[in-house]
């Protein structure tokens, strides 16, 4: 994709006002939302784009693989990450891994999937735990996912209010405070209304 192959240099330093506490919340939330990761368990990252979130989760002692359609966001993974994590060039919709893996993610390509049902039921096949993905409730309506899920054999569904923002960077009470927010049920859903994704974690 021509868009991404221009942006792939220094992708996540430029998209994200904050990109170690974003991602790293991210990484905690690939960790402990649904069935609970362990060190040494592997993640499949689809649509990896320039791997950046490879980084919390090897501190976090587990492993990672990445994929990604677009030569130069592979090309970029590679150079940030070193031997340190595998990344391949591939499809989301039709990549298949030799081995099966503990956790499957999606963040920020959701629309990418070409049939979200016929998508979540591939990746079920591969998925070990859970496949975690980020979703922005304004563009999908919640119920049809969850309904895909179900329909894939992943019918326990973890959803959680991601609400540290992309675009701006917070004082560090403020993370804390935007951390805590998340879990505090009606504010967290009023804030989903105006801005914000899910964060959903999607198991048998
Ligand atoms: C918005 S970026 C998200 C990158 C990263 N996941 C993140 O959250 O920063 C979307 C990524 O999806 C990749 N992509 C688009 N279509 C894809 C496909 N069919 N299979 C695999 N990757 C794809 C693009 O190359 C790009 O790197």
């Amino acid at each position: 994709m021509r868009k991404y192959a221009r942006q792939a240099e220094d992708w996540s330093e430029r998209q994200y006002a904050d990109a170690t506490a974003y991602l790293s919340h991210r990484a905690d939330l690939v960790m402990s939302l649904g069935p609970r990761l362990e060190p040494g368990d592997e993640v499949l990252d689809l649509a990896c784009g320039d791997g950046a979130l490879a980084e919390p989760l090897l501190a976090r002692r587990l492993r990672y693989r990445g994929v990604d359609s677009t030569e130069e966001m592979v090309a970029e993974a590679r150079r940030r990450l070193g031997p340190e994590a595998s990344v391949v060039l591939g499809d989301l919709n039709d990549y298949e891994p030799a081995e099966p893996v503990a956790a499957t993610t999606l963040f920020r390509a959701v629309y990418y999937a070409r049939d979200r049902r016929a998508f979540f039921r591939h990746v079920a096949g591969f998925t070990e735990k859970k496949v975690v993905f980020d979703l922005n409730p304004r563009q999908y309506e919640l119920a049809g996912v969850v309904a895909d899920l179900g329909a894939a054999g992943l019918g326990r569904v973890a959803l959680r209010p991601f609400l540290i923002p992309q675009t701006v960077s917070l004082p560090r009470p403020l993370t804390t405070l935007a951390r805590a927010l998340e879990r505090s049920g009606p504010p967290a859903r009023l804030a989903l209304r105006f801005r914000f994704t899910y964060v959903v974690a999607a198991s048998r």
